[in-house]
């Protein structure tokens, strides 16, 4: 078995990464990465010199090399994770948006297709998604997989495309594939553009914690290695064609989390109780700001028996103790230092 893993060295990528590679040892698992400002190979460390796994630099928006790439290496499957995922970033420059997450995602299925046109059997294209495509709850109501989709930012909307376009090739070419949708993620390695990882690292140095708006948007927050828990078991138990929710159950209020991540960090640098809320500062909202997400992911629970496995402020306390104790991977990509030496290594 052979499998490609794209936009391995990012947040989630990596840990789909390192469970795939820990987990099966007897399947071959190479990881595509463009290794944008958002790629980091260090995140891959302590699997990079493992028997099964390789690491490849390509750009998925380059239809032609992915085309070569899958004639030369046969891949059995792919796991598609690649992509632009700030929502502030998709604002601020929506072209690249669309040209990795649609483009990207075509170019990857047309790739698939060329090689299993014949042989479909055991073959799966997964395509990694969001629940943003969904759009935005306000008081009441769970996204479930028959919501109808409804993006609001260039983010939500270059993902919703490619959604569709996975389903186009299930549905015209017979493309094996899967998708899944999933909510707020959490954990080691996200970088910190992200709220969690750069409020972390805010009052870590005692700089501003930017909420928008009244901070009452409310999102679902899941560790990030239940989410790669969740691609296991679809990715070899999923029904071929279907889509599945994945989530946390686990709603909050931004300036509810804001002020809880507070209090943990304050106990964690031994500051005293409330110092840290004091940086809170309420900034204008974001554009288009989605108010809620909320996830029913009982398909999943249901039928393939996935739940969630630690409760958020333990996974929260984990998360904090991560940062702090890897402050030289915070400095690195913040500072820029590790894509000097990506320029270096890999040039571009
Ligand atoms: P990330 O930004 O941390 O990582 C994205 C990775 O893709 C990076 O390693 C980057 O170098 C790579 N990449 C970007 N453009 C590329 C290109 N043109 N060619 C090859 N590689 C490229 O993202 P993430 O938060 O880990 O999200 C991974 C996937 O999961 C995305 O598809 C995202 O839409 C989806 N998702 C994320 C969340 C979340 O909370 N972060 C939730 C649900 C779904
Ligand atoms: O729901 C899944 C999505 O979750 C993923 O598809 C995206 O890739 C991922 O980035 C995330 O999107 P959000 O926009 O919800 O995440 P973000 O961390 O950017 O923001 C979380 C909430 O916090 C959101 O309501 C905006 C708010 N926020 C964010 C930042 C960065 C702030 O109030 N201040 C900030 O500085």
């Amino acid at each position: 078995m052979h499998i490609l893993i794209t936009g391995g060295a990012g947040f989630i990528g990596s840990h789909v990464v390192r469970r795939f590679v820990n987990a099966y040892p007897g399947y071959r698992i190479t990881n595509l990465d463009k290794l944008t400002y958002a790629g980091n190979l260090e995140n891959l460390r302590d699997v990079e010199a493992c028997d099964n796994y390789r690491f490849v630099r390509a750009d998925i928006t380059d239809g032609d090399a992915m085309l070569e790439l899958f004639a030369a290496e046969r891949f059995d499957g792919v796991i598609h994770l690649a992509a632009e995922s700030h929502v502030d970033r998709s604002i601020a420059n929506p072209i690249e948006f669309v040209m990795t997450n649609v483009v990207g995602t075509v170019n990857l299925l047309n790739a698939a297709l060329s090689i299993w046109k014949e042989a479909k059997e055991g073959r799966l294209f997964y395509h990694v998604s969001t629940d943003e495509v969904y759009g935005s709850l306000f008081d009441e109501g769970l996204f479930t997989e028959a919501t109808p989709y409804d993006p609001h930012s260039p983010y939500s909307a270059s993902k919703a495309s490619s959604d569709h376009f996975v389903r186009a090739w299930r549905d015209t070419y017979g493309l094996p594939v899967v998708i899944s949708n999933c909510s707020n993620n959490y954990g080691a390695c996200q970088f910190p553009e992200k709220l969690i990882p750069l409020f972390i690292n805010n009052i870590r140095n005692s700089k501003p914690l930017p909420v928008y708006g009244r901070g009452e948007n409310v999102r679902d927050w899941l560790w990030v290695e239940d989410h790669a828990r969740a691609i296991d078991v679809i990715y070899h138990n999923g029904k071929h064609g279907e889509t599945y929710n994945i989530g946390g159950h686990n709603e909050w209020r931004n300036i509810d989390l804001v002020r809880l991540l507070c209090s943990v960090m304050d106990e964690k640098l031994g500051r005293p109780a409330g110092g840290s809320e004091k940086l809170i500062t309420y900034v204008t909202d974001r554009a288009g700001h989605d108010q809620r997400y909320a996830i029913d992911s009982s398909k999943l629970q249901r039928e393939l028996g996935w739940i969630p496995s630690i409760r958020f402020e333990e996974g929260l306390r984990r998360t904090v103790d991560w940062y702090l104790e890897n402050p030289g991977w915070l400095r690195s990509v913040t500072s820029g230092e590790y894509r000097t030496y990506y320029r270096r290594m890999y040039g571009g």
